[in-house]
């Protein structure tokens, strides 16, 4: 088998494992209860909020745990837009016109509660700046959204620039940051932006576990939950904690902070060999997305004249597993929205596009059989 899928989910680390198998086992105590085993569970599960807190580098208060990104995106911009709403601030919202749908369906949701929301396209160099957010701005802007790295086409946002910007203006700042964290060698706790948010199953721990780590610039910006129910989670985020998978994302945490270097060289050497291998294939390609600021393990390849659709499954046939540009938001292949708004005189380009993202099992030898098998499929063996 050849995976070449790690935007859109990782394989679980052994050592992560391990963990959550032994607190399975062993930690099966209701971290509410107020018996010896109910507070070594949760003993455990505010040692892994600091741990984790430490590595990104913010405080331990402002981090909460979730059942992974959806919810953390879904509840930081509507936590935010209701709150400002109330206290007078204004109703209007500026967004990029990339984000995941986990962002896109919410600000949605919002729309259709009386928000306004701007969607900002990138600009001809395929990129974003501070300043389209402050021109997309107006009396009544309450907050930006950016994410920090691009799911499908591996672009990198100036999410330091666009933050700063909105502090000075006082707005909030959103950042989906979920597959920054092992892809770009920043300081994430330093991302000035009031709301962030990481999943456990893009850094090596398992689906269903994530985070959210709130900073508000004034001190009115109260978050309010979603769920209601037992309090947990500083009141901020009820349902008994899954103290199996909170353990198992701290340990992901400790091992991308160990190795995370080691990971980032790694994707630097297999972009180039992807590179070197694309440029003497023969295929007819151009690769989407920001050219200047990206990523080196997701790559966006347009295979011109070529149906993504076909050729996943010709590459499924073969054991090979990549997405189309929309692939994993519905199992389906659709026209891209990303590449829409990358692209909108192009529309060929939308559905002929694969996206390729490497991971740290990823082998030179995994991309070039890659590789290989499109060159056979366009030879149509
Ligand atoms: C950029 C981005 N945001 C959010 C999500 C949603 O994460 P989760 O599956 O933890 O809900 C994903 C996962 O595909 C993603 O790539």
């Amino acid at each position: 088998m050849i995976y070449l899928d790690y935007a859109a989910t990782t394989p679980i680390d052994d050592e992560v494992v391990e963990t959550i198998q032994d607190a399975l086992v062993h930690n099966f105590g209701n971290p509410s209860s107020i018996y010896r085993i109910g507070k070594k569970s949760k003993r455990q599960i505010q040692n892994a909020r600091t741990s984790i807190a430490e590595s990104i580098g913010v405080p331990d208060k402002s981090l909460f745990f979730t059942s992974g990104a959806t919810e953390a995106n879904n509840w930081a911009l509507r936590s935010q837009a209701y709150q400002a709403r109330k206290l007078g601030l204004g109703n209007h919202i500026v967004a990029t016109a990339i984000e995941h749908p986990s962002v896109k369906e919410e600000l949605a949701f919002l729309e259709q509660n009386g928000f306004q929301v701007s969607y900002l396209k990138p600009d001809s160099n395929g990129a974003y700046t501070a300043e389209a957010f402050r021109n997309a701005s107006q009396a009544g802007t309450i907050g930006w959204v950016a994410m920090a790295v691009n799911n499908e086409v591996g672009s990198i946002l100036p999410v330091f620039e666009i933050g700063q910007a909105a502090q000075v203006a006082g707005y909030w700042f959103h950042v989906d940051a979920v597959q920054a964290f092992q892809t770009v060698d920043w300081d994430m706790g330093s991302i000035p932006a009031t709301s962030l948010v990481a999943s456990g199953h893009k850094i090596y721990a398992p689906k269903g576990i994530g985070l959210l780590i709130y900073r508000p610039w004034r001190e009115e910006m109260i978050l309010n939950p979603l769920l209601h129910g037992g309090g947990q989670e500083a009141k901020q985020r009820s349902g008994t904690e899954n103290t199996p998978y909170i353990l198992g994302l701290a340990k992901a945490f400790e091992l991308l902070k160990q190795e995370r270097a080691e990971r980032l060289a790694h994707y630097a050497h297999l972009a180039q060999h992807f590179k070197a291998l694309l440029e003497t294939s023969g295929l007819a390609i151009a690769m989407n997305g920001d050219p200047h600021n990206r990523v080196n393990n997701i790559h966006s390849i347009w295979l011109l004249g070529q149906e993504a659709s076909r050729l996943l499954i010709q590459l499924d046939l073969r054991d090979i597993y990549i997405s189309a540009g929309s692939a994993c938001s519905a199992g389906s292949v659709s026209d891209s929205p990303i590449l829409q708004a990358y692209y909108p005189e192009e529309p060929d380009r939308w559905h002929e596009s694969l996206r390729v993202s490497f991971g740290k099992q990823t082998s030179e030898e995994d991309i070039t059989q890659f590789v290989n098998a499109l060159i056979q499929i366009q030879k149509g063996r």
